[in-house]
């Protein structure tokens, strides 16, 4: 598994301390939430702190967009060449123009799922994907419940991505920890997103992303 922690339950007061120790203790991305306070009831971070971020990241960003407008912030946010750019079908018309235009910055492009949204209104779309990622809380804060019906949405992605584009990484995000990790393992997750249990372990960072590493 890899394991992409959230810098959201990061101490924004220390970001560059705490982004130096999650690439240090062998995270294999660094999660990035940007909200604009429409899509989603909340507001985080722009460019300006994302790239203060990415000179202290030894692992490459996986920006999570959670915006109304994403050509907008894709123009922002690509010029710091993040890994990948995640943005919600709910919040797009044209999901295969975005897509493309991710991809013509040389990002790879990633469509994002709402818990209650279904795996079908991206079967057109699977094909131009690097990834989707699944939310498995609502969007919009750390630190919430898991929605378990997530494993088997996972679980039917998979067979989906396996016939019509099996390079397509499946990634989760919300409520993740060693609890649930194991299951997502076996129906085929490639990349877990966890906030809250990396950045509030007991034992620190580092033990928290070795046990998600299943
Ligand atoms: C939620 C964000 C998540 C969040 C995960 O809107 O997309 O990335 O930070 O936090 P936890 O792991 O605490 O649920
Ligand atoms: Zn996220």
């Amino acid at each position: 598994m890899l394991v992409a922690p959230s810098i959201l339950s990061a101490d924004f007061g220390n970001l560059a301390r705490d982004v130096a120790a999650i690439c240090d203790a062998g995270c294999d991305f660094v999660h990035v939430d940007v909200m604009d306070g429409h899509f989603v009831p909340n507001l985080t971070i722009g460019p300006v702190v994302v790239e203060s971020v990415a000179k202290v990241a030894t692992k490459p960003l996986d920006i999570h967009l959670m915006v109304e407008d994403n050509n907008f912030f894709i123009d922002l946010f690509a010029p710091l060449k993040p890994e990948f750019i995640s943005f919600h079908i709910e919040s797009e018309r044209h999901a295969n123009r975005v897509a493309n235009k991710i991809k013509e910055f040389g990002i790879r492009p990633c469509v994002v799922l709402n818990p209650h949204t279904p795996i079908e209104s991206i079967e057109y779309l699977l094909e131009y994907l690097d990834m989707v990622l699944l939310m498995s809380v609502n969007p919009g804060f750390g630190g919430q419940k898991f929605i378990p019906n997530v494993v088997e949405k996972a679980a039917r992605l998979k067979d989906l991505v396996l016939r019509k584009n099996p390079e397509c990484l499946i990634e989760v995000d919300g409520g993740v920890s060693d609890v649930n990790v194991g299951e997502l393992k076996r129906v085929g997750v490639d990349i877990v997103v966890a906030g809250s249990y990396v950045f509030k372990h007991k034992d620190g960072v580092g033990a928290a992303i070795k046990s998600l590493k299943v």
